[in-house]
């Protein structure tokens, strides 16, 4: 198959492709969402099946999202129709590239809103805004700040507009360029944090809270968001992978650069985990207090530590940088679809998107103010935003990438294009086929309450033991009749 990517839209560096994935999945979801998830589901036994989520469905949904996009060399859309003509199938599997693009637009519909809260709190640390000694003083704060939509809807605003800005600019100028810097930054900030966190006198118990598995928290729903936070932490099932692995170069090792991605984000994750939770025992705090957890617990560690003002500063103006280098990723997708389908330049296509975006993240920024009594069935509009990609439109466009590269394309195509030593394949091949499509469908139907309560996951573990023994004697017996 011939490359239609032009040299100019290949990563530059070797590195290129790691730093911008992981610039991608390294985000809002790891530093926001992720603690505040685990303090709402009750901590260690969701951080266990998230933790198991990246590992089998994670990593082999992104081998096959970068293989397809590095196979098809275009947008979610072109690059399905290019692989699956390539394989004589039917060419409807492209909505699932319409279906990515649909979903990372929605998510970036409330991303840039929660991008917004940390770019007014950089500039409420540099102006002293921050200044309040009690918990309740800080979510004082964090309310007022959402009161006001023409406060919040201007940091938003800027956000869309420095989004689109980068993404105008393209691959290396603007995404490449950015990244280069700013995920060892965030590391080192975290270390400080977690430092800190050790003299804070709840660091046990942060840690307990984190690793300590309690089953009987574990619902139905609790799996499923542990799944959808899985896809969203490493930005899968909404093109921004898929679009990324267009651009990578031909010899780089699609599952080396996988697994550099995936441990980068969960590292950041449970680094994250461990600067917050304790400064919320510490405190008082109630794990469980939603999407402003982190916005009212850190300044307060910040204003007890040495430094304190120059640390919340920097970190952030990391947090910023960190959600800007995903929400470059989000709209990637469509403005390289806009860009190769439609002939749009680059520019006009970011300006484009952006004034829809404007429109939507609007709508959703609206919730914390004017609209938060515009609910439908108790949710409101950024709440569904998230609520229907997190829950369903990632699992499902995983599922769907799983039966496409797994079944429906000719085994060939991938194999030639992830390039691993077989016994790596078959277990990718194993996981692509079976565990992914299997645990999607069962999460769902646990979630949904069809499996009854005395559904047991020890079911699904046989189930795949089974899927397993089944799937090596057919390799084998190919391998005989091959060789
Ligand atoms: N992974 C990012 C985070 O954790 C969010 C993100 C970036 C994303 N691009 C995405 C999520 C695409 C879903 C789809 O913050």
């Amino acid at each position: 198959m011939t490359a239609i990517a032009s040299p100019k839209n290949l990563w530059l560096g070797r590195w290129g492709f790691v730093l911008a994935a992981t610039g991608s999945s390294v985000g809002l979801g790891n530093i926001w969402k992720f603690p505040y998830m685990t303090g709402e589901y009750g901590g260690g036994a969701f951080v266990l099946v998230y933790l198991l989520c990246i590992a089998a469905i994670g990593v082999p949904v992104m081998m096959a999202e970068i293989a397809l996009g590095r196979r098809g060399r275009g947008s979610p859309i072109d690059a399905i129709r290019r692989v699956t003509r390539e394989s004589g199938r039917s060419r409807w599997w492209s909505g699932l590239g319409w279906m990515a693009m649909l979903c990372g637009f929605m998510i970036l519909s409330f991303y840039v809103v929660v991008a917004g809260w940390a770019v007014s709190y950089l500039w409420k640390s540099v102006t002293g805004g921050l200044a309040a000694h009690s918990v309740e003083g800080m979510a004082a704060i964090f309310s007022a700040n959402n009161a006001n939509p023409w406060n919040l809807g201007f940091w938003s605003t800027l956000v869309t507009l420095a989004t689109m800005a980068i993404v105008g600019l393209g691959v290396q100028a603007g995404i490449e360029r950015s990244v280069r810097w700013m995920m060892p930054g965030l590391v080192v900030m975290l270390v400080v944090m977690i430092v800190y966190a050790l003299f804070s006198g709840s660091f046990g118990a942060g840690v307990h809270f984190l690793f300590a598995f309690d089953p009987g928290k574990l619902t139905g729903q609790a799996v499923l968001a542990a799944m959808g936070h899985a896809f969203f932490t490493l930005s899968l099932a909404s093109g921004a992978i898929l679009t990324y692995g267009a651009y990578l170069p031909a010899d780089q090792s699609i599952g080396r650069t996988t697994l550099m991605v995936a441990i980068c984000d969960t590292l950041v994750a449970l680094m994250a985990g461990l600067a917050i939770f304790p400064v919320i025992f510490a405190n008082g705090m109630d794990p469980a207090s939603g999407p402003g957890l982190i916005f009212m617990s850190l300044p307060l560690a910040f204003q007890q530590m040495p430094l304190g003002g120059a640390v919340e500063t920097i970190f952030f103006l990391m947090l910023t940088v960190a959600a800007l280098t995903s929400a470059i990723s989000m709209i990637e997708a469509t403005v390289a679809w806009l860009n190769e389908s439609h002939g749009l330049s680059r520019v006009r296509a970011a300006w484009g998107v952006g004034i829809l975006l404007w429109v939507v993240s609007t709508l959703a920024m609206l919730s914390f103010n004017v609209g938060a009594d515009w609910k439908l069935a108790g949710r409101h509009f950024f709440d569904w935003l998230d609520f229907l990609t997190s829950r369903f439109l990632m699992p499902l466009g995983g599922l769907g990438t799983a039966l496409l590269a797994g079944f429906v394309l000719r085994g060939e195509s991938l194999k030639e294009e992830l390039g691993l030593p077989s016994a790596v394949h078959a277990l990718w091949r194993f996981a692509i086929r079976y565990v992914c499509p299997l645990a999607i469908v069962m999460v769902f139907l646990d979630a949904l309450g069809a499996l009854g309560a005395a559904f047991d996951w020890r079911w699904l573990a046989a189930v795949l033991v089974l899927a397993l023994i089944a799937e090596v004697a057919i390799l084998r017996r190919h391998g005989r009749q091959g060789g």
